[in-house]
């Protein structure tokens, strides 16, 4: 491990230092590499890999090995960053002994250094095993797509008081079993700050306000590279699908006029080797 490469101690620390975390999501060895470089401190390969990448319409059907297959390339571009592999659905919610045996995966089998999973007190279990076994877990609490028909669609959670009270104990059980960070998604803001000063563990918003350790957000959202949809908590930072799709046209136009590729793009061979071709 390289002298620089962020831990979950460097992410506590922060937390300690008042420090903000940022994380983004990273499903290949490219954007890894980008993000790497441009100084995020986490990379989450977010099971969002099934509606970003593999086009899903949720995160139900992302599978270990879809998982496995993401994390390692994104081992591979990420040197200095935190990698989190996110625990696909039913990979860790049948029985403890599959949760851990599944969370070891990753650690074994990718360069991960931590895994994620969504839930409170149900995996509180999970968690504690886990850590006992030296996996570091960030836990994610709020809106868990994974449950998405249980909670009826994406819709803000913790509005009212037992929800809110539900998460804030929630949130304290999970820090209790050894969570390093926990994920907090699409909740008040002011609810998430009060979490976030109750708890010695890092919180990481996504819709849930500028009151927490840090944020973490969809790669592909910051950078506007999926037309459509924005839900309120995400920022555009830049529209790219704009930039892809003209390119793209561009590069059409430029071969069906046979201006692309220009003789700087190619290679050569002298006449006589051609002239003697027959
Ligand atoms: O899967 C994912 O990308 C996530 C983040 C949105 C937190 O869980």
């Amino acid at each position: 491990m390289s002298n620089n490469k962020i831990t979950t101690a460097t992410i506590r620390a922060k937390k300690a230092r008042g420090e903000i975390i940022t994380m983004l999501t990273a499903y290949d060895a490219g954007f890894a590499r980008l993000l790497d470089e441009a100084g995020v401190d986490m990379l989450l390969v977010g099971d969002s890999l099934g509606n970003v990448i593999l086009g899903y319409d949720s995160t139900l059907a992302v599978t270990m090995e879809d998982m496995l297959h993401h994390v390692r390339a994104v081992c591979r571009g990420a040197s200095r960053s935190l990698v989190v592999a996110d625990m696909p659905f039913m990979s860790y919610q049948v029985s403890v002994e599959e949760a851990l045996r599944n969370a070891g995966r990753f650690l074994k089998e990718t360069a991960a250094q931590a895994v994620k999973l969504e839930g409170g007190k149900e995996v509180v279990p999970a968690v504690k095993a886990m850590t006992a076994a030296g996996i570091p877990v960030v836990g994610h609490l709020g809106l868990t797509p994974q449950s998405v028909h249980q909670l009826g669609g994406f819709k803000v959670q913790g509005k009212d008081f037992p929800a809110a009270q539900r998460l804030m104990d929630d949130a304290r059980a999970l820090e209790e079993a050894g969570a390093f960070a926990l994920v907090l998604e699409c909740v008040p803001a002011k609810l998430a700050h009060k979490v976030s000063q109750q708890l010695s563990i890092p919180t990481i918003g996504i819709g849930a306000g500028n009151g927490c350790d840090g944020q973490v957000l969809v790669t592909h959202d910051l950078l506007g590279l999926l037309p459509g949809f924005k839900p309120k908590f995400v920022k555009n930072y830049r529209t790219l699908h704009i930039e892809v799709m003209s390119a793209v046209r561009e590069y059409i136009d430029d071969v069906r006029k046979r201006q692309f590729p220009a003789p700087e793009h190619s290679f050569n061979i002298d006449d006589e080797v051609l002239e003697k071709l027959y």
